[in-house]
């Protein structure tokens, strides 16, 4: 049986993608390894959001090729969205790719990878020239949208029991104008809901408590006359699923339908990840995100007069091209009026092929003033986000225990999304515990079992 190794980057689709490939994988009659240098097949499942993420692939399958050393018959394979941006460039990068995959074809990944094999002619030639270009050159490119792969039917092989990734949607109907991800995931797929929930029914019965619905705009999902709010409230009454998350919706979808369908369901986590992007309506426009800074606050407020206290995380690009210091400086004014729990800063990075290439050269930010904008906006957010945590010290949170902490103990999550390290037995993987937040980092905390249940 050959062995494959799997090593994921970027979001949780992609991890979520790397599950299906470990399912589709053990379908086709492979078994998995953790270690790179035991497997017959290494696949780099990546990222294409931004150029410091595509560099990280590059340096780690550069330092792969040693294992060719050992094992001349390794295939290395890269997948995902980097894989679909470069395309058969790829092949002859980073010391050599044997197989570049697009996120649509892992179906193929048994096929495709006795193809590489074959192409390297009838055994005995060996060994071949492990030159990048001579892989290059016996290497195959698997690239291409199918408008109908939503990989129904294929039995994931998740990494977590206790918390599950279920997708919902695939690709992205938007096109904002920073952002490779229509061109690397092709347009908006969304699954039939029937599947969806026998997904989840299914989760529930192997005693996964927490599930995440994830898509590109997961709130835009619509199947058959279900909308997200109804497939949301469906997926919260599967018997069994104590709690419901997803991530990542789009401010323009998100309706008074939605916040009453989040408030009313108890098992919904009280807990938003809404993408704002900038704080000045000038720049929301040239990103085309199709809503304003009042339109956003507006959507806030509902959120937070329907369920007080909920928790709230955003992503913001700062140094867009033609960002002004007036239009830097209403997005930490955003921050500060909003004053989030989590915020996922970046600065803007070039993708080749998206809209915002065509922008004039002379609106584009330098980099030194990208950085340091950046830098005070995650100056701001870490004093904002450590000022709400250190007041939430002493309150008893209902904590999900995912796993073992790095520094020994347990590591859960609270409703709110935030992570919680105590000390604790290993049974309590998997279960409810309420946990008394004694302490903070500013953006994680410390707790101790309350008494009832630690005795228990
Ligand atoms: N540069 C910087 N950040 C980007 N994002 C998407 N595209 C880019 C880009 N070209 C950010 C957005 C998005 C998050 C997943 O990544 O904030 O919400
Ligand atoms: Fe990219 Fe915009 Fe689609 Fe999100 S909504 S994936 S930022 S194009």
């Amino acid at each position: 049986m050959k062995r494959a190794y799997i090593e994921t980057y970027g979001c949780q689709m992609n991890i979520s993608d790397s599950e299906l490939m470990h399912g589709i994988l053990a379908e086709q009659g492979f078994s998995t390894t953790d270690k790179p240098e035991d497997a017959d097949v290494i696949l780099v499942n990546t990222c294409a959001i931004r150029d410091h993420a595509e560099q990280r692939v590059i340096g780690r399958v550069g330092q792969l090729q040693q294992i060719r050393r050992d094992n001349p018959d390794v295939v290395i394979g890269v997948t995902g969205c980097m894989a679909q941006r470069m395309g058969e460039s790829l092949l002859g990068r980073a010391g050599g790719v044997d197989m570049v995959m697009g996120p649509d074809a892992y179906r193929q990944l048994s096929d495709k990878l006795a193809e590489v094999v074959a192409r390297r002619g009838p055994a005995g030639r060996l060994p071949m020239s492990q030159s990048a270009p001579a892989i290059a050159a016996r290497g195959l490119a698997v690239l291409g949208f199918d408008p109908h792969e939503n990989y129904e039917g294929v039995a994931a092989k998740r990494i977590s029991a206790v918390s599950a990734w279920v997708p919902i949607q695939r690709g992205c109907n938007y096109r904002c104008t920073y952002c490779i991800v229509p061109y690397v995931r092709g347009d908006e797929k969304n699954r039939d809901p029937q599947a969806i929930l026998d997904e989840v029914r299914a989760l529930a019965a192997d005693g996964v408590p927490e599930v995440t619905l994830l898509g590109q705009t997961v709130n835009s999902y619509e199947h058959g006359g279900w909308n997200f709010p109804r497939l949301l409230r469906e997926v919260a009454h599967v018997d069994g699923i104590r709690r419901v998350r997803f991530t990542s919706p789009h401010p323009n979808d998100f309706t008074r339908e939605l916040v009453e369908a989040m408030a009313e369901e108890p098992r919904v986590c009280k807990q938003l990840h809404l993408p704002v992007q900038s704080g000045h309506n000038r720049t929301l426009k040239r990103m085309l995100r199709r809503y304003t800074v009042e339109e956003y606050l507006e959507k806030i407020e509902w959120v937070r007069a329907a369920m007080p206290g909920i928790s709230l995380s955003t992503d913001v690009i700062v140094g867009f091209p033609g960002e002004t210091d007036e239009e830097y400086e209403a997005t930490l004014q955003l921050m500060r009026t909003v004053r989030y729990d989590d915020a996922f800063l970046y600065k803007y990075s070039l993708r080749d092929g998206t809209p915002a290439t065509r922008l004039p050269a002379d609106q584009f930010v330098p980099d030194e003033i990208g950085s340091a904008r950046l830098q005070r906006l995650i100056e701001t957010h870490r004093a904002i986000q450590a000022e709400i945590y250190q007041s939430e010290v002493g309150r008893t949170e209902e904590v999900l225990v995912e796993k073992e902490g790095k520094r020994g103990g347990l590591q859960g999550r609270t409703g709110g999304n935030k992570v919680v390290t105590f000390e604790g037995p290993v049974g309590l993987i998997g279960h409810f515990v309420d946990v008394e937040l004694t302490g903070t980092s500013g953006s994680t905390f410390v707790g101790e079992m309350a008494g009832a249940l630690a005795a228990a």
